[in-house]
Formats: C-alpha cells, structure tokens, sequence
C-alpha cells in the first residue's frame, strides 16, 4: 500500500495485532512515523522520550524473551520501544529558551511573550521537576494544596505526579506512531507486558530511563487479529454539557 489513508480510515484500521506475517515492512516507512510520534503534543514541549527503533534480529529475539514470549512480540518484523526521559527535563528546558530566543530575533515574537516563556521555563518548569529522592515533593505538594484551598493552582507536583505527566506524553506519541503505521497499512501491538529492567538492559538504556511501550510491528494476518474490536457503550463514556 503506498497512498496513506486518511486519519479516520487509519484510526479505524488500526487493531493490536498479535500474529504478524513474515513480510518484511519497509524501516524508512517506520522511522517516518516515528518522526510523527515526534510531533505529538506533549507536555511543556519538553519531549522528554526517545524512541528506539529496532530491526536487528538478534535484538528482537531478545526482546521477544523479556516481553514473555507473547504472539506479538515472537512475530513482529520491527519493533519500536518508546522510552520516557524525565530526567532530561532541565536540559530540555534550556533547549526550549534557546528556541525561543533564536525565534525571537527570527520572528516578531513580542518582549511580552518572550519574558513570559522564559519565567515558564527558568521557574514553574524548576518549580515542578526539580526533587531531591522524592522528599522535595512531599513539600511542594503540601504548600501547593494549601494555596488551592483559596484558588486554582497546579496540583500535580511530586516526583510521582511528574513521571505521570511524562508518561502520559510519551503515550501520547506511540498513538500518533500506530496511526501513522496504521495511515500505510502497517500494523502495531502495544506492550506494557514486559520485564520493563531486562528491556533496559539489551537496548543499553541510560539508567534513570523508563519504558512507556514496547511496540511490536509488521502486516496482519487474518489469525492475528483476535476477534471484533469490542467498546463499551459510547453513551456509557460521553457527556455533553
Ligand atoms: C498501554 C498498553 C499496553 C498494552 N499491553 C499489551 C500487551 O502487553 N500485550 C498485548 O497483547 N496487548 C497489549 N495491549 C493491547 C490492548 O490489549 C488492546 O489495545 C485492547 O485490547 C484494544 O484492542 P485494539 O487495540 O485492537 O482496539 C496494550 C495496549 C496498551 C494501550
């Protein structure tokens, strides 16, 4: 399949494939939609996750062990793992000001705008990641519910609240991932079921990494798709107000 579907189709097409034919599927065509995980909103623009993309098949046998030998795992033709890098927040927040200085002399950006994101980045962004073992965040979670008992404030602040925030963005990307794949007809699994400490350790990871997905990769076959696609009642899980 070469023309890519629309979001709609691509959203319908895309199911968790756990038995893939032994097709190969083109990496450049992977590694693209890969730049469009890069493109998912994420919070802070801090982009704090790293996509490791693997076709070697020594690897993948290996990978395939530590994500327990399941069906998708035994027959993807790539795999994808997305890694979340809270770690990297200052250096990405620096990187932001450096944009947005360079932006500035770019572009007609007003001082206003440009003060506001340098505060954002050199004081909330500080205010929020910035921990020492946890302990900080016990503090700042304590004043910080406090000051919302008289108005609205930010309330996700301990070390826990923020590997959330950066978790959730890195899911965020490994959906525009499968929609992507999904959009050339390519197919995903997402696994969480993994010995997320061994994964760590064939990728050689940095050690303050933590995996958000291991995404297993190739084309359907009709046996891989384990039956319809099964939703709670939309009305169930809708309100309109
Ligand atoms: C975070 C996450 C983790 C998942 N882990 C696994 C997994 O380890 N193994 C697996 O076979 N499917 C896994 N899935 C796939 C779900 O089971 C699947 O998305 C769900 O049943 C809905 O089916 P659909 O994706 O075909 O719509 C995972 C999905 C997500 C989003």
């Amino acid at each position: 399949m070469n023309e890519e579907m629309n979001v709609s189709d691509a959203i319908n097409y895309r199911r968790s494939v756990r038995i893939f034919d032994k097709k190969n599927i083109d990496s450049e065509k992977v590694k693209n939609c890969l730049v469009n995980a890069s493109l998912a909103a994420n919070s802070s623009n801090l982009q704090l996750w790293e996509f490791v993309h693997i076709e070697n098949k020594k690897i993948l046998k290996k990978l395939s062990n530590v994500c327990f030998n399941q069906n998708a795992a035994k027959t993807a033709n790539q795999m994808v793992v997305v890694v979340v890098r809270k770690d990297l927040w200052k250096e990405r927040a620096k990187w932001n000001i450096k944009q947005i200085n360079k932006q500035s002399i770019e572009s007609d950006i007003t001082i206003k705008r440009l003060n506001q994101a340098k505060t954002y980045y050199n004081k909330i962004i500080p205010t929020l990641y910035f921990d020492v073992f946890g302990f900080l965040g016990i503090l700042k979670n304590l004043i910080f519910q406090t000051i919302g008992l008289f108005r609205p404030t930010m309330r996700q602040v301990t070390r826990t609240d923020t590997r959330i925030v950066a978790h959730k963005s890195a899911a965020l990307a490994a959906q525009n991932f499968m929609i992507s794949m999904a959009g050339f007809g390519y197919d995903t699994c997402p696994m969480e079921g993994s010995d997320t400490l061994r994964v760590k350790k064939i990728l050689n990871l940095n050690k303050k990494a933590e995996i958000s997905m291991v995404i297993a990769c190739g084309l359907r076959t009709e046996k891989g798709i384990y039956g319809k696609q099964l939703r709670v009642p939309f009305d169930e899980i809708y309100t309109y107000i």
